[in-house]
């Protein structure tokens, strides 16, 4: 039966949608402008364009925070609007399988199950997948038969770090730390040495271009407004700073990986040295970070090819292949009166 299916990794920075049938994996920026408090002025990549720069009057925001859904009704909106998109404007009855984050409450969880059930985007039926799960599939990893493998999602806002074993979670950690706190260390440091305060958007440009810049030798050149002047200025950066000021950072992931590795029982651990940290998420791929991984921790790093679509990838071969459909899971019926 060729009925319709979409995978959806609601991610904070951007939202990732898998369309059975599909090759590719859409991807937008999760984010909406709305004009005049009720009025849908942009969503996605438009809406980001405008961010940072739009008038008061136009509000732009993400509904979601720390990996959870904090603004229902702009998500609704956003995922109606997305889902119409990719079907031309006439929205299917279809299967949705929704990934989450595992170390967050039931309420928390079930939200993103009420959030596709009420989104008016005619789901027949909202099946959940773990994240870490979806992405250990979206990596090639045989999650149902394997044992001891270890994940880490560094996203936008989030990281987790996850122990699978056959086909579950054993152990999760979800840790305020990702690409937007890379952002706001970048940010930080250049107001603190040279009294310049820069933007996300240049701040995000920085971190990305780091290991180009390095390889070329070469300084980031950005632009802002000087503190003492409130003058528009441009400024070299060198990179050293740079990756000096996400140190912080990359530590804390680095001592939630030891704390994690430190209650996995033995036999898991055992096939993890073996195998290594697989790591994934837009922001892993960072200059330095999986190599301060690999020292920090003694284990061999496993950069994913594809991080930014990794759990819309494993969501896909849920969809297309019914021996992984078992990982999926329906919370209909459970709390408060789901159909
Ligand atoms: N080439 C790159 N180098 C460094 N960072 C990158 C690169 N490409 C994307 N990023 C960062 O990855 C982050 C987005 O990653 P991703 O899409 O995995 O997050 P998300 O799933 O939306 O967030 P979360 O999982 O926390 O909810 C952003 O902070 C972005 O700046
Ligand atoms: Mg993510």
């Amino acid at each position: 039966m060729a009925s319709s299916a979409y995978g959806i990794d609601l991610g904070t920075c951007n939202i990732k949608i898998y369309e059975k049938g599909d090759q590719d994996v859409f991807c937008q920026k999760n984010i909406i402008a709305i004009e005049n408090k009720d009025y849908l002025f942009a969503y996605g990549d438009d809406a980001f364009e405008m961010y940072e720069k739009a008038p008061a009057n136009i509000h732009i925001s993400y509904p979601l925070c720390n990996g959870v859904i904090a603004d229902i009704k702009n998500m609704q909106i956003l995922v109606k609007c997305f889902i119409s998109d990719l079907c031309g404007g006439n929205v299917k009855p279809a299967d949705y399988y929704i990934a989450v984050p595992t170390d967050v409450t039931e309420v928390e969880k079930r939200a993103f199950y009420d959030l596709i059930k009420n989104a008016n985007v005619k789901a027949k039926k909202v099946m959940v997948v773990e994240k870490a799960i979806a992405d250990g599939l979206g990596l090639d990893i045989d999650v149902k038969n394997s044992q001891g493998v270890l994940v880490v999602d560094v996203g936008y806002d989030t990281t987790e770090i996850s122990i699978l074993s056959l086909g579950g979670i054993v152990l999760s950690k979800l840790i305020k730390v990702g690409g937007q706190k890379f952002d706001d260390a970048i940010r930080n440091a250049v107001r603190k040495e040279y009294n310049l305060i820069i933007g996300g958007k240049t701040a995000e440009k920085v971190k990305i271009s780091l290991a180009e810049l390095e390889e070329k030798g070469e300084a980031a050149v950005v632009y802002g407004r000087d503190i003492v002047t409130g003058l528009p200025v441009e400024r070299e950066i060198p990179t050293e700073l740079v990756v000096d000021c996400l140190k912080e950072h990359f530590n804390t992931i680095i001592d939630n990986i030891k704390v994690i590795l430190e209650r996995t029982p033995p036999e898991l651990a055992a096939d993890i040295y073996r195998k290594g940290i697989y790591l994934t998420g837009g922001a892993c791929q960072v200059s330095h970070l999986s190599q301060l991984l690999s020292n920090g921790t003694g284990l061999k790093v496993n950069v994913a090819e594809h991080p930014v679509e990794s759990v819309a990838m494993g969501l896909a071969k849920i969809i297309k292949d019914d021996n992984y459909k078992s990982v999926a899971y329906s919370i209909a019926g459970m709390g408060n009166g789901g159909k």
